[in-house]
């Protein structure tokens, strides 16, 4: 196993933004475990799955390639090669994603792909429970959170820059919805592990949040 940096939050929290610089000056290969619980997503919602077709969700887990690459100097998601980058960041994904990450079968699988993603590399991994279920003896770990109203204006604004158009308020109430299925849910709730950094990243630029990050994992890197 290489390095292990578990980033853990709420939505909106900073966790995309922060891993990717992050990664970038500590060289890490990021992972973002939310664009894979998506990418699941979009292909129920492509295959008309319901979450209790528990036999069809098996056969989108056993067929289903996510990747990761830098292509024209962006990351992009690929789903069994077709580029899902923005399409899982659509409302309709938005808006099914959390009751699909508490299906049993879709935990699990994604959970031991993760495993098998970071069997030789050094990794920054970005999730809900990465630094509680996925690697609970990481090397550092960090839980990021702001006001719900914080996050709701970032995502806000991200949608903004990749051209996606989702009133305000209703980002606002799918990021409260969010909040709530991710730390309820019976299995891997989103938790902060008890040996995790707790960052509140309210009124803090994305570059003071990652220097943050960076001085901690510095320390543990030592
Ligand atoms: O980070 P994100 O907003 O892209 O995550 C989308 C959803 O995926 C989130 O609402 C909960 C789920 N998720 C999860 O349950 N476990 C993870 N490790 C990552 C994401």
């Amino acid at each position: 196993m290489g390095f292990v940096v578990a980033v853990d939050g709420t939505a909106g929290s900073g966790k995309g933004s922060i891993t990717k610089i992050v990664a970038e000056r500590l060289n890490l290969k990021t992972i973002d475990t939310g664009a894979m619980y998506r990418c699941v997503t979009l292909a129920m919602l492509e295959q008309n799955v319901k979450l209790e077709e528990t036999e069809k969700i098996m056969e989108i887990l056993k067929n289903i390639k996510i990747e990761f690459v830098d292509e024209d100097k962006e990351k992009k998601v690929k789903l069994n090669g077709r580029d899902v980058t923005l399409k899982i960041r659509s409302k309709e994904v938005n808006e099914f994603v959390s009751p699909v990450s508490t299906v049993r079968v879709v935990r699990e699988y994604l959970a031991n792909m993760q495993r098998e993603m970071a069997k030789s590399i050094d990794v920054i991994m970005e999730g809900r429970d990465i630094g509680t279920n996925v690697f609970p003896n990481a090397d550092v770990k960090i839980y990021l959170d702001a006001t719900v109203e914080e996050r709701a204006k970032r995502r806000f604004r991200q949608n903004k820059e990749n051209g996606i158009d989702i009133p305000f308020e209703e980002i606002l109430k799918n990021v409260k919805e969010r909040d709530y299925i991710d730390s309820h849910r019976e299995i891997a709730p989103l938790t902060k592990a008890p040996d995790a950094v707790y960052i509140d990243s309210t009124g803090m630029t994305i570059e003071e949040e990652a220097e943050e990050v960076i001085k901690i994992i510095n320390e543990k890197r030592k």
